[in-house]
């Protein structure tokens, strides 16, 4: 015998074709794995699947049915798909399929239904199935679902392949399910705990699902039920003061006075006994005691407003009062104990005017023990739409008013706009705009200030040529300032009014922009 002669025994080209369609059996096993690997989800993963199987093992219909979970050992189809013809996989006949393979815990493959479930139950459309094939999804020793193939070509029967392959997809699939349920099951808690934090804080009024405001939201979490110091960073406008009410007022002092200076309107001697008080004849003027701030909150929250512009000379008595808990009122030597938990807030950067000897040092240690930092809402897109229909509401109900929303067009609009003046200007825009608007809805010329003006749109254009966003807007906030300066006049105060932002703000803007220069 020589070996040409074995090449063409047709014993051995039998086998060479049997190997030929193992491996594209496997080739297409892999791709199959493949596309359930990149399915994301329950669903998506059950839909790959069955697919894959179809194809793979050449069924005619096919289902998974999932079982145990929450259905308490119910049954459930989850998905299924055929190629043609009437659907046959229906609930009666999973109940067999699935029963037996739960019973025996081991696959069944069959030609003759009726022989294994009785000609009783095998009748009608059921006689249309050639051939039927119910593996067990195993997973941890449970079976945790049953996939189901039928053939109704007497042509593409089940067999042996079909058993080889489904040994290798049950397996893996068993894995597939298991973790992508695990997966949602997670997602679902993640999700629920951070819908669950963004109520808590929209019920202190405080909107945002940014993820600049997510992480203001964990800090606030941590700090709230303690009475550590805190101090907050933002440009004007951002929140910090109501920040700093929600952390009061939801903290242990609630119950407590909350007390907010702002550490820039006033002068240092006024400032001084602003804060720690006065006795009668301390000073020309002084007619009778006075107890200061710090007493004012004693028990709760002394809120520093713009902490930064403390004049030098109150910040040692103010370290001495907040490292001692003593103050001393004016015109007298005699100590007083206090008990305040102190806030404060800074527009602008506080380590910044420690480094230009400006603020002590020491102070700023002590005050920083937590730093929030509110970000501009620029840098919080996603969040200016959601505010923006909070304050609708507000403002509905505050002018009794019933305006339904925000025209489609205007939406990128309000994002694309810088709002200088943060979540205050959005405020008092939507605000203006629903009381001016006679429409059902807020629209383009209910926000004129968004319309370029011939002198803002230079101000984009000569800033184009600059790929930076950041360059653009400061241009456009530098000009917008001039032409409303231009506007009153001159007049720092009203066009701090006409931009909603506070005057000490615009001050700075004016001479950090080098406005009119
Ligand atoms: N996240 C927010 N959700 C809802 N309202 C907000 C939010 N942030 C700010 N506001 C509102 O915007 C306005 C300005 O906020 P706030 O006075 O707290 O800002 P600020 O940082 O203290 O500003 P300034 O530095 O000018 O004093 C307030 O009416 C406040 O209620
Ligand atoms: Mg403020």
């Amino acid at each position: 015998m020589n070996s040409s002669h074995n090449l063409h025994s047709p014993d051995l080209q039998d086998k060479i074709r049997q190997l030929e369609e193992q491996v594209e059996d496997f080739e297409n096993l892999n791709a199959a794995l493949e596309t359930i690997w990149s399915a994301a989800g329950v669903e998506e993963v059950l839909k790959c699947i069955v697919e894959a199987v179809m194809q793979v093992c050449r069924a005619g219909q096919c289902s998974i049915v999932l079982v145990g979970g929450e259905d308490e050992g119910e049954a459930r189809t989850l998905i299924r798909a055929r190629e043609a013809g009437e659907e046959m996989l229906d609930k009666f006949l999973h109940d067999l399929l699935v029963g037996w393979v739960c019973h025996h815990r081991m696959p069944l493959l069959t030609d003759a239904l009726a022989e294994i479930f009785g000609k009783a139950n095998i009748k009608g459309k059921y006689a249309g199935i050639a051939s039927a094939l119910s593996f067990p999804l195993i997973s941890e020793e449970k079976i945790t679902g049953v996939i189901n193939l039928i053939s109704g070509d007497p042509a593409r029967k089940f067999g042996e392949r079909e058993l080889r392959l489904m040994r290798i997809l049950a397996s893996q699939c068993a894995q597939f399910i298991r973790n992508a349920r695990l997966q949602e099951e997670l997602f679902d808690e993640t999700r629920r705990l951070k819908k669950e934090v963004l109520d808590k804080y929209a019920l202190y009024g405080i909107i945002g699902r940014s993820p600049e405001m997510q992480a203001v939201f964990s800090l606030l979490e941590r700090v709230i039920p303690t009475d550590v110091q805190v101090l907050l960073e933002g440009e004007s406008g951002t929140g910090k003061e109501r920040i700093a009410r929600a952390i009061h007022y939801n903290g242990p002092r609630q119950a407590e006075p909350f007390v907010a200076l702002d550490c820039g309107a006033l002068p240092a001697s006024l400032l001084e006994s602003e804060l720690f008080g006065y006795v009668k004849g301390a000073f020309t003027g002084a007619q009778k005691d006075r107890k200061g701030l710090f007493e004012e909150a004693h028990g709760g929250t002394l809120f520093m407003d713009e902490i930064a512009n403390m004049p030098s000379e109150i910040q040692a008595k103010f370290l001495r009062a907040i490292q001692e808990g003593e103050i001393r009122p004016l015109g007298t030597s005699q100590m007083r104990k206090v008990d305040v938990r102190i806030i404060a807030a800074v527009s602008g950067n506080l380590q910044e005017r420690v480094e230009a000897g400006k603020f002590r040092q020491d102070l700023f240690y002590r005050l920083n023990v937590v730093r929030i930092t509110l970000p501009p809402l620029r840098k919080r897109e996603e969040d200016i739409t959601l505010l923006a229909d909070h304050f609708l509401r507000t403002m509905n109900e505050k002018y009794h008013k019933r305006i339904k929303g925000f025209n489609a067009e205007i939406i990128p609009l309000l994002e694309a706009y810088p709002w200088p003046g943060n979540v205050r200007e959005l405020e008092h825009a939507v605000e203006r705009a629903l009381v001016l608007c006679d429409g059902e809805q807020l629209s383009r010329k209910d926000f004129s200030f968004l319309e370029p003006t011939p002198a803002g749109s230079d101000a984009v254009s000569a800033a184009l040529p600059s790929p930076a966003l950041q360059d653009a807007i400061t241009a456009f906030k530098k000009q917008y300032i001039e032409q409303v300066l231009k506007q009153t006049g001159g007049n720092q105060k009203k066009a701090a009014e006409m931009l909603n932002i506070q005057r000490t703000y615009l001050n700075r803007l004016i001479k950090e922009l080098g406005v009119g220069e």
